[in-house]
């Protein structure tokens, strides 16, 4: 399925130019729907039909965005840059979005960014404006590495007067494919996918075609999936070589795979063993999949420590996994100890957050008798169909 954390900044740039713009192989999930009503909002025409999304920016009428809507996804954020950058002005609210991450989530990299492009930010109550009479081009570090703040300042950086550079970036395989993209509709990026960024400034670009690239994260959950269930499975139309953390452990801990370029098998495991991750930006290890990983543990021989550096409460469904008979040790908010193999137990549990959400479902693939799971709108923000597609490999799922 191509990549919602790719298709949600792909979007929104489709603001950067005034040209038709076409998205191929989108998943159908609810923050694409979000975020064409956003675009919708704003005057400018969205069709989707399947797959395919086609936008026509040229009657875009206004550059504030709709609280109502923003407020519901995190990836709202991803308007602000390139209205600022296209229209020199734009509001919005603090966007929403899961509760991981330190005070809601924050967006001061956002905000202090902008300023560096010459931008002054009215704050009111619950929104901000930012208006800026011309962008100049900027040096920027970021002093946290951040996926969206990096795609945010690189598509602001698109249309700013001069040469930007971008320091401690993220690398992120949806960045250098959001920046191909732009480059081959005339933008001048280098350097995205390594930790420093330099864009050219350009008067304009053209839009194009964007095929969206697999999800590296969906991908990986239903490779642990296959592990933890001991089935084997076959995933096509996927990227390996974008999971590589995950797949060089999985050579550590006794899961035997076979790859291709755009293709992944992955065979029964023997003894599953233990081991110790520690989540980190990309190349390192997915905080995306930590909580999959997490579940995978509860069936290896040994103890696993697992420590979450990037968020905030995102170990918090591990009293659900404990509730269902795992051996887990709370050691601090970001570390907790695995012991295992421990037999799982079927019970009623909710999803806090979208990964939790699909480490819940494995861990009840795995359980005795039958799990109910609460909240799936947040398993369905980010696994297209899950249900019908688990029932298809053979899982006895139903959708209440
Ligand atoms: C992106 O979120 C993804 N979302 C997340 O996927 C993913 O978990 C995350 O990157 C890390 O890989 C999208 O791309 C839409 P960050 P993002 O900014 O960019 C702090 C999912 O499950 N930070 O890289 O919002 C932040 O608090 C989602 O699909 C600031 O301090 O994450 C966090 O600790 C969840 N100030 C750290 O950076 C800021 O202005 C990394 O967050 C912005 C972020």
């Amino acid at each position: 399925m191509g990549a919602k954390n790719s298709a949600l900044k792909i979007i929104p740039a489709a603001l950067l130019s005034g040209d038709n713009m076409v998205i191929k192989n989108t998943p159908y999930i609810k923050d694409i729907d979000k975020a064409l009503s956003l675009l919708e909002d704003l005057g400018v025409k969205t069709e989707k039909n399947r797959r395919t999304i086609k936008i026509n920016p040229k009657t875009i009428n206004k550059t504030d965005l709709n609280a109502k809507i923003a407020n519901k996804f995190r990836a709202s954020i991803m308007f602000v840059g390139p209205l600022l950058a296209r229209f020199k002005e734009v509001s919005f609210p603090h966007p929403g979005g899961c509760v991981i991450g330190a005070g809601g989530r924050p967006i001061d990299l956002f905000l202090d960014g902008f300023k560096h492009f010459g931008a002054e930010i009215i704050k009111n109550e619950n929104n901000y404006k930012l208006k800026a009479t011309k962008l100049k081009a900027c040096d920027y570090f970021f002093t946290v590495v951040s996926v969206t703040a990096t795609e945010a300042l690189m598509m602001t950086a698109v249309l700013a007067n001069g040469v930007t550079t971008l320091r401690n970036s993220a690398m992120e395989p949806e960045i250098k494919a959001l920046a191909d993209y732009l480059n081959s509709q005339g933008a001048k990026i280098k350097g995205a996918g390594t930790s420093t960024i330099k864009i050219e400034g350009v008067k304009k670009i053209k839009a194009g075609t964007f095929k969206i690239i697999p999800d590296r994260i969906e991908t990986g959950s239903f490779a642990i999936m296959a592990a933890a269930t001991r089935s084997k499975i076959r995933i096509t139309r996927c990227k390996p070589d974008h999971i590589r953390a995950l797949l060089e452990i999985f050579k550590k801990i006794n899961i035997p795979f076979r790859e291709g370029v755009d293709w992944l098998e992955i065979n029964k495991p023997k003894k599953l063993r233990s081991y110790n991750i520690k989540t980190h930006e990309f190349p390192g290890f997915p905080t995306d999949l930590q909580s999959p990983f997490t579940v995978l543990m509860t069936q290896a021989e040994g103890s696993s420590l697992i420590h979450e550096t990037i968020y905030d409460r995102r170990l918090l469904y591990v009293d659900m996994l404990s509730q269902m008979g795992a051996d887990i040790t709370m050691c601090d908010p970001h570390r907790v100890v695995v012991n295992g193999p421990t037999r799982l137990y079927g019970k009623n549990l909710t999803s806090p957050d979208l990964r939790a959400g699909i480490a819940l479902v494995i861990a009840a693939l795995i359980a005795q008798g039958k799990t109910k799971i609460d909240n799936i709108y947040q398993i369905n923000r980010g696994y297209e169909n899950i249900d019908a597609r688990l029932r298809g490999l053979g899982a006895k799922i139903k959708k209440l």
